[in-house]
C-alpha cells in the first residue's frame, strides 16, 4: 500500500473510529451547523498531533466545516531544504478535512518568520523572486483546487519599523523590496486561480490609536495592489484578542469593514482566540469574561455580510500557543479558546453559538 493511500485511510479511520468516543458537547447544534444556515464559515486551526488523537479529531469534525494547518504548510515545514519539500503532515491533514466535508485554508507562502534556516543564508537580490516565485508554484500548486483560501503574505505590515507604506523589516523586503507583496499574489493566482487569495494580518481589532494607525496602513496596501491589478480577493483579520478588566471597544472596525466590502474584498476571521493573561486567577470568573469578548467581537464582525469565515486559532485550551505568549503571572494555564484541556465546552462555545445564531445570513452572491 502506497503511504498516500495508508495516509488517506488511517485519516478517514481516526475520524470514524473517534467519533463514538466524542465528549459530550451540550445539547447545541455543532457550530458548522449553526454556521451553515447563515452561509458562513466556522473552523479551526489544527495540528498533525492534534488529528492524530482521536477525541480531539472527533471534535473538530463535528464542530468545524473548515480547517487550516497551524504550522504544516509553512515555508519551514514544506521546504526544509531548497531541493527538498515535505508534504506528508499537510497531506494528511488535507485528506482528513476532505473527508469530513470541510474547505481548507492554506496557511501561509511568504511571511517573515518560520523560514528555513537555508533561506535566510541563500537568498540574495538576485535570487529572491525565483524562489518566492519557485515555493508558491510547488506548493500552492500542489493543494490546486483543494483551498478555499490562500495566506499569500503574512503579516507584511509592522510600523515600527518606520518603513515606506508600514512595511515590515523581513528577508522579502530586504531582497525585493515591496513589490515582493505583488510578486507573491500573482505566484498563487498562477498556482491555484481558484483559491481566494487573502493578504493576513493581526493588531487591527481593538479601538486604540495604534490599531487605527495598522487599519488605515493595511488599506493603503490592499487599495495599492488592487490599483496594480493584483490579484488580492480577501482580508483575513487574525484576531488575536486581548481580555482586559475594562472590556476593548471594537467601535472602529465598522468603519474598516466597510471599507473592506468597498473594494469587493471578503473578510475571514482567521485566528481568534482570547488571551486572559490580564484577568483575576478564578477561573469561572475567567471564562465568563473571555465568552463576552467572543460574543461582543463576534456580534461586530458578523454585522457585515462580507464576513464568510469565523476561525478560531485551535479549538481547545491544550497546547495553545499563547502559553508560551507572555504566561500569566500565577503561572495559570490560559484558557483561550471555545473548549478546555479535556475538550468540554465553555462559554465561550456557547458565546460562538448565540453570536452565529444570531447574526444575519450572508448573501449568497458572494459563496
Ligand atoms: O516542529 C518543530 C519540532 O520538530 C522541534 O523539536 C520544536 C522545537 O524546536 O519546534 C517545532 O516547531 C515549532 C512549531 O510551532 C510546531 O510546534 C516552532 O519551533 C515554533 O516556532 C512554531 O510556533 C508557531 C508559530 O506560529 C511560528 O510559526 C505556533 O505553533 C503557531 O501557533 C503560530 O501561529 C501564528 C500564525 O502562524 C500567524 N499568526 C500568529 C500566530 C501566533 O503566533
Amino acid at each position: 500500500m502506497r503511504r498516500r493511500e495508508f495516509l488517506q485511510i488511517s485519516a478517514g479511520s481516526i475520524a470514524v473510529t473517534a467519533l463514538r468516543g466524542i465528549p459530550q458537547v451540550p445539547e447545541r447544534p455543532a457550530l458548522r451547523e449553526l454556521a451553515g444556515a447563515k452561509n458562513l464559515l466556522v473552523g479551526s486551526a489544527f495540528s498533525f498531533a492534534q488529528m492524530a488523537r482521536p477525541e480531539m479529531a472527533a471534535l473538530l469534525a463535528q464542530q468545524c466545516s473548515i480547517m487550516v494547518c497551524e504550522n504544516e504548510l509553512k515555508w519551514g515545514p514544506t521546504q526544509p531544504e531548497r531541493d527538498r519539500y515535505e508534504f506528508e503532515h499537510a497531506d494528511a491533514m488535507v485528506v482528513f478535512a476532505e473527508a469530513h466535508g470541510q474547505k481548507v485554508r492554506g496557511h501561509n507562502l511568504c511571511w517573515h518568520q518560520s523560514n528555513p534556516a537555508w533561506l535566510e543564508t541563500t537568498i540574495t537580490p538576485g535570487n529572491a523572486a525565483a524562489l518566492l516565485r519557485q515555493h508558491i508554484l510547488v506548493v500552492a500548486g500542489r493543494y490546486r483546487g483543494k483551498i478555499h483560501s490562500w495566506d499569500v503574505v503574512n503579516e507584511a505590515i509592522h510600523l515600527e519599523d518606520q518603513n515606506a507604506g508600514g512595511l515590515r523589516n523581513s528577508v522579502w523586503l530586504k531582497n525585493l523590496g515591496e513589490g515582493y507583496i505583488e510578486l507573491a499574489f500573482r505566484a498563487a493566482a498562477e498556482a491555484d486561480p481558484g483559491a481566494i487569495l487573502t493578504y493576513n494580518d493581526f493588531g487591527m481589532e481593538h479601538d486604540a490609536p495604534d490599531q487605527e494607525r495598522k487599519r488605515n496602513a493595511v488599506l493603503g496596501l490592499l487599495r495599492g495592489l488592487r490599483a496594480r491589478g493584483a490579484p488580492v480577493q480577501a482580508l483575513g483579520i487574525q484576531s488575536h484578542l486581548t481580555a482586559h478588566l475594562d472590556p476593548p471597544r471594537f467601535h472602529e472596525l465598522h468603519g474598516f469593514l466597510k471599507e473592506l466590502g468597498k473594494m469587493g474584498l471578503r473578510v475571514f476571521i482567521t485566528e481568534m482566540d482570547v488571551d486572559d493573561r490580564d484577568l483575576p486567577a478564578d477561573v469561572a470568573k475567567r471564562d465568563r469574561m473571555v465568552a463576552g469578548l467572543y460574543r461582543d467581537y463576534l456580534r461586530t464582525v458578523l454585522a457585515h455580510d462580507h464576513v464568510r469565515a469565523v476561525l478560531t486559532w485551535g479549538l481547545a485550551d491544550r497546547g495553545t500557543w499563547l502559553d508560551a505568549y507572555h504566561p500569566r503571572g500565577d503561572g495559570q494555564k490560559k484558557r483561550p479558546l471555545p473548549f478546555d484541556a479535556e475538550l468540554h465546552a465553555k462559554p465561550a462555545f456557547a458565546a460562538m453559538c448565540e453570536a452565529i445564531a444570531e447574526c444575519p445570513a450572508r448573501s449568497e452572491e458572494r459563496v
